[in-house]
């Protein structure tokens, strides 16, 4: 019997994961190189959890199902709900600024395509309890940290839904009638979006986009007041990126499909992906805890799909260091093994970094000098018996194809 996979989940072979957990590791690295803490949510919630804030256009895309007890659960389709929700019943107490970081599976029920997929992977952080420009700052820095350890070109665009919605407030319209046209815009249907707020500084501000210098174009645009304020505020976060060396791209018609959002907003895509190139999404969002029955705590982060970094970086030819062993250790005959395997696991003890496999099939020496060179092995260690009277082996440069004897206790020195 042949079983086939549901649509738009995948498996991953040795190889490729060898690319996945690389990126993991570099993002990882980085949230925590800026002081954020791993947490992990469950992998189901109830229903109203994401159908409360997180826009229509996730709740269309839940994978919602009923438990034995007849209760409505659904697969989560991000982690900014669950964090806060965690933050309102748990953490509520630990010192602020907290600084949180998560990678994990998520499920939207989309149609599958290149990029998108019913089951990826987001990496991301909440900033919890910090409200200024700093924090904003912050995590777009930290986003475009990533990037640049990643070794990818992305552009990162700037707006701020905050801005976009007192326009709104100031037309009259209500929470119901601003979702609409915020994803209006997040789908680029600018048509429409013309159509209803008619000879409002909101048209006009759409099209300012450019350096950090459009805000002061902005600033002209919207009256005294709270958008005033807020563009102050962007201002500040602005000037502290240029500060940081982050390239980014003001672009107010930017607008983004969660509805949870309140701030600054921001986005990274990548060229050469197609449809899906935004590879990172983010902004600031001020209610959604106190929504969750949590105090009123400001909030700010962003999330990576791992599976668009990865097409991208496959795209720019990005070397994704995957599982090639930093050493191979081979017996040149069968009376070493046993010593072979005490030199690894000394190896393993003294460079535990390093990838270290053994020759476990009894093939010769020429055969698993082969595998090796296969499986990409820096150095290949080969145990004789007549090295080992003088405490030696054979460090083998898989490159540069040149071996000499190397005591023991050196080999963990030599493997760069
Ligand atoms: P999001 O924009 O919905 O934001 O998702 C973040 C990233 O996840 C996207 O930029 C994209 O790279 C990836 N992604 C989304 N859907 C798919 C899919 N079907 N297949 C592959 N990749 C996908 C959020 O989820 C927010 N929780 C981000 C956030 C954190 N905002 C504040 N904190």
């Amino acid at each position: 019997m042949v079983f086939e996979r549901p649509r738009g989940v995948r498996d991953f072979g040795p190889g490729e994961m060898g690319g996945r957990l690389h990126v993991e590791s570099v993002l990882l690295g980085t949230f925590r190189s800026f002081g954020y803490r791993r947490v992990q949510t469950p992998t189901f919630e109830f229903l109203e959890l994401f159908s409360a804030k997180s826009g229509a256009d996730i709740s269309e895309h839940l994978y919602v199902f009923d438990d034995k007890g007849g209760r409505k659960l659904c697969l989560r389709p991000e982690a900014t709900a669950q964090v806060a929700r965690m933050y309102s019943s748990e953490l509520r107490n630990l010192q602020k600024p907290l600084r949180l970081c998560y990678v994990s599976p998520m499920f939207r029920y989309e149609e599958p395509q290149k990029g998108r997929y019913r089951e990826f992977w987001q990496a991301g952080v909440e900033l919890i309890g910090a409200s200024g420009p700093e924090a904003d700052a912050e995590t777009v820095c930290l986003a475009g940290e990533c990037l640049r350890r990643l070794g990818l070109k992305a552009r990162i665009r700037v707006s701020h839904i905050g801005v976009l919605r007192e326009l709104l407030n100031l037309q009259g319209l209500g929470e119901t009638e601003q979702n609409r046209i915020i994803h209006l815009l997040d789908k680029g249907d600018y048509k429409t979006v013309q159509e209803s707020i008619r000879d409002s500084p909101l048209i006009r501000l759409l099209d300012v986009r450019g350096s950090g210098e459009s805000v002061d174009v902005a600033l002209k645009l919207v009256p005294d007041g709270a958008a005033k304020r807020m563009l102050e505020d962007m201002k500040r976060t602005l000037n502290l990126l240029d500060a940081a060396g982050i390239t980014y791209e003001v672009d107010f018609s930017m607008a983004r499909g969660l509805d949870y959002y309140t701030g600054l907003v921001f986005d990274a895509k990548v060229e050469g992906l197609g449809a899906q190139n935004q590879v990172c999404g983010g902004g600031r969002y001020d209610n959604l805890i106190g929504l969750f029955g949590g105090p009123q705590t400001p909030a700010v982060g962003f999330a990576f799909g791992l599976d668009r970094l990865i097409d991208s970086m496959e795209s720019q030819s990005i070397n994704m260091a995957g599982y090639a062993p930093d050493a191979y250790v081979i017996c040149a005959s069968e009376d070493v093994r046993t010593q072979a395997f005490a030199i690894a696991d000394k190896l393993r003890k003294e460079a535990p970094a390093k990838i270290i496999e053994v020759e476990i099939l009894g093939r010769k020496l020429n055969k698993a000098l082969q595998y090796a060179a296969e499986a990409g092995a820096k150095y290949a260690i080969i145990v004789g018996a007549n090295e080992l009277k003088e405490e030696s082996v054979m460090l083998k440069d898989m490159n540069l194809q040149k071996q000499a004897k190397v005591r023991i206790s050196d080999i963990a020195s030599h493997l760069t």
